[in-house]
């Protein structure tokens, strides 16, 4: 049961990191129409978070029925998480209330959110790495 859990947790991992990597053509895709990069990342945050929550979700989940202990790889997942939901809704937010029909508030906007995503990317990956070295005893982060 756990494990199925876990695994669901990590599907959920992998496939949040390919929503991320559909991000990186948003700014591209939306060059030269300005709302619909606001539309775009609307719903870009939208899927984000709808993710997350499920990642969180399973991680928890996991941890109950596992009777798993707090250890020092889900606190790093943990921090990961929150920073990635605060920079997203900040970054969202951002993009909102932002004057998109100026076209270097626009030109800037597309060039924060593709770094932005790099970072991201970056987090994900990052933690996919350490479990993955975890699980082979190169590291240990009980
Ligand atoms: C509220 C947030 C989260 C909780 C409570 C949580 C909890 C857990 C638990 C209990 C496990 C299994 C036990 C272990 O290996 O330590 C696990 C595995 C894992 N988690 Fe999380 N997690 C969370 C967020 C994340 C995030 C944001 C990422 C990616 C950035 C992530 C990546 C992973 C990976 C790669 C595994 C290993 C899966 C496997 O063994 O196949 N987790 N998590």
């Amino acid at each position: 049961m756990v494990e199925e859990i876990i695994l669901s947790h990590s599907i959920l991992v992998k496939l949040f990191l390919a929503g991320l990597v559909v991000g990186f053509f948003i700014p591209m895709l939306t060059k030269n129409k300005p709302l619909g990069f606001k539309k775009a990342s609307f719903i870009y945050t939208m899927t984000f978070q709808a993710l997350t929550t499920m990642i969180a979700f399973t991680g928890i989940v996991a941890m109950v029925t596992g009777k798993i202990d707090m250890s020092m790889s889900i606190v790093i997942m943990l921090l990961i998480w929150g920073l990635l939901m605060f920079v997203e809704i900040k970054k969202y937010k951002l993009i909102k209330k932002s004057n998109i029909e100026n076209e270097e508030i626009h030109r800037l906007l597309g060039s924060a959110f593709v770094k932005i995503t790099a970072v991201q990317v970056m987090l994900v990956v990052m933690m996919v790495v350490l479990k993955i070295m975890e699980a082979k005893g190169a590291i240990s982060l009980s």
